[in-house]
């Protein structure tokens, strides 16, 4: 959703911004917008559609002189996408422009009040009420007025200001909306993720909810609601700019599937310390998780899903009893939770914003949390009782792939260290999963290799209208992330179903139009999916079996298959889940459609 930039130096800043703009496209948006600090003069472009309009406009940012400025990507919430309702807005007396990530719920009552007083109002959006607001209280000192203004606020926003009675100055407040500052020489940064900044600086301040910025060439002051400094620890990026670029690949999703080997190997291997799980780096030890009877996963879109397989493994594992629930049906439910649950929060970006509502309200209601989280520093990493990041490195592309592999890489983990601190798993079963577990980054790549002309299989299926995918247990809750990234980028409609429910109803769909893809991998109950794939090749439907390498069954039953390489059933979704985001992946190139940024999609989901 909405990307904010802002940058204070040397340098000229319009050709920053667009840079910064740039490296945040990927997070979705319709329309774009800078504003430029120059003699005290203000001067503001902005436009619908791609970063590259803003450029064409700009010269590349050359034609704009200054070098304090901030940006913005918006992604439409209060009116369409317009060059008007683009940001930055502007206070009537041109003094004042704002950038804004998140939503004003109360703006309405706001913009009334405002108009009332005889501001005029140029834009349908919640932002433009934060100009207004910052005129109607500046008298002498912007930093007061800032901080009467934020306080009218309710919502979510990360905001930048500049004000051409402090030319050299830029003002932020963050409160449940990534905000992070970048550190430099005599030029300092803020942006609303990393990967706008990691070009300039690796030195990041993470802001936290509720405090107040000034950022100039010179110096970052951090301030806290009351107005007093905060110290802040500067963090250092371990990645650079090569990680956020597509490195030669056509898409960063194809990259992301490739790097798949190597991110499950960054979150899995560090953590096997002399033939033990250890997550010293997430504070959690043998306590931790005593008394625990009960877990609850919750998140939404991928990572639910992720959560769904996450259930099996644990249940089988762990033997405890598992709930999945999606993050925006549980934040409005009355769950039964107390201090024996566990709330497992899983979350690429680290800032859905379901995600955290449901996470809240599981605390408040005396739950424990552990977060399997990407982004370092991110709200959902910094508001539970323990984290464990996934390490899967800048994931750009909308459609997930590394970041699901990921977190199911540490649901395993967590599954296995979990199952030996209940001391449910002897040694020679314990250290068996061991293998297993350091040896998956090599049975993704596998996966990998062995489907490398699935692009041939892609071509065959790239003018369906409509895809099944079935499954039963754990092959069941990776049909659903098939499902999705077929749906998310090649608009083809997907279904996922468990296989047993088919009779129940939508077999009545099946015809010889309606493709079936069908997974086979728990060996536990490979017959009875072959029974569905038998029942629906009766009516007709055209099947691609994905199974184990030389699985005869699958060969004699489906018309296309799709080998993964045999290992242990409970560990069969990391790599079937390969072959199916590479089937989305060639369908979605086939058809010509916008890969890495699917149509109405955003990255981060940062509003309800
Ligand atoms: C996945 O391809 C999607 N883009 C989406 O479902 C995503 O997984 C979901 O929005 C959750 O995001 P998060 O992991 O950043 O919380």
């Amino acid at each position: 959703m909405c990307g904010i930039v802002g940058y204070a130096g040397s340098q000229n800043a319009a050709e920053i911004l667009l840079d910064g703009l740039k490296k945040l496209e990927y997070r979705g948006y319709d329309s774009a917008g800078i504003a430029v600090m120059n003699n005290k003069h203000i001067s503001v472009n902005k436009v619908t559609g791609r970063i590259e309009n803003l450029c064409e406009i700009t010269e590349n940012g050359r034609s704009v002189i200054g070098k304090i400025g901030i940006g913005h990507t918006r992604w439409a919430t209060h009116g369409s996408p317009t060059d008007i309702n683009a940001h930055p807005h502007m206070s009537n007396s041109g003094k004042f422009a704002v950038v804004h990530n998140g939503i004003i719920e109360n703006y309405i009552a706001l913009k009334q009040e405002l108009i009332n007083k005889g501001f005029n109002f140029e834009s349908e959006t919640d932002t433009e009420v934060i100009a207004h607001l910052l005129e109607m209280y500046y008298t002498d000192d912007i930093k007061k007025a800032f901080y009467k203004a934020v306080s009218r606020l309710e919502g979510s926003y990360a905001i930048g200001v500049i004000s051409t009675d402090e030319p050299d100055k830029i003002f932020l407040a963050r409160q449940s909306s990534p905000l992070i500052l970048g550190v430099g020489m005599g030029e300092n940064y803020f942006a609303s993720d990393v990967t706008a900044l990691v070009a300039y600086t690796k030195n990041i301040i993470y802001m936290d909810d509720g405090e107040f910025a000034e950022l100039t060439p010179d110096y970052i002051k951090v301030f806290d609601w009351a107005g007093h400094p905060v110290e802040k620890p500067i963090n250092r990026i371990t990645w650079d700019i090569q990680a956020a670029e597509k490195g030669g690949y056509d898409h960063f999703m194809l990259k992301e599937i490739i790097e798949q080997p190597a991110a499950v190997r960054a979150a899995i291997c560090p953590r096997i310390k002399n033939e033990k799980i250890c997550f010293d780096d997430s504070g959690i030890d043998k306590s931790t998780f005593t008394g625990v009877e009960k877990i609850i996963i919750t998140a939404c879109g991928s990572a639910y899903y992720a959560g769904c397989c996450g259930k099996y493994i644990i249940e089988k594992l762990c033997g405890i009893p598992v709930e999945t629930e999606l993050a925006s049906e549980l934040r409005y439910r009355n769950p039964i939770i107390d201090e024996n649950t566990l709330l497992i929060v899983l979350s690429q970006s680290g800032e859905t914003a379901d995600t955290i509502a449901a996470m809240r309200e599981c605390k408040n209601r005396g739950a424990k949390t552990l977060a399997i989280v990407n982004v370092v520093g991110s709200t959902i990493a910094k508001a539970a009782d323990y984290t464990i990041y996934t390490l899967a490195g800048p994931e750009i592309a909308v459609a997930t792939t590394k970041g699901y592999t990921t977190q199911l890489a540490v649901l395993y983990l967590f599954s296995v260290y979990f199952a030996k601190e209940k001391m449910l798993l002897n040694d020679e079963e314990y250290h068996r999963l061991l293998t297993e577990l350091k040896d998956l980054p090599k049975y993704v790549e596998e996966a990998i290799d062995m489907n490398f002309n699935i692009s041939e299989l892609a071509k065959k299926y790239c003018n369906t209208n409509s895809i099944f995918f079935i499954g039963r247990n754990t092959d069941y809750a990776v049909a659903l992330e098939g499902a999705l990234k077929m749906k998310e980028i090649s608009y083809i409609h997907a279904e996922a179903y468990a296989a047993g429910e088919l009779k129940h109803g939508t077999i009545a769909l099946i015809d010889e139009n309606q493709p079936v893809v069908a997974l086979c991998c728990n060996e536990q109950i490979i017959e009875k999916t072959v029974s569905n794939i038998v029942e629906v090749k009766a009516r007709s439907a055209r099947v691609i079996g994905v199974s184990f390498k030389n699985n005869e069954k699958i060969l004699t039953v489906a018309d296309d298959i799709i080998f993964v390489p045999r290992v242990d059933g409970l560990f069969a979704p990391i790599v079937e889940v390969v072959p199916l985001q590479l089937l989305a992946y060639y369908i979605a190139k086939e058809k010509g459609c916008d890969i890495d940024m699917p149509k109405n999609l955003a990255k981060s989901v940062t509003v309800e």
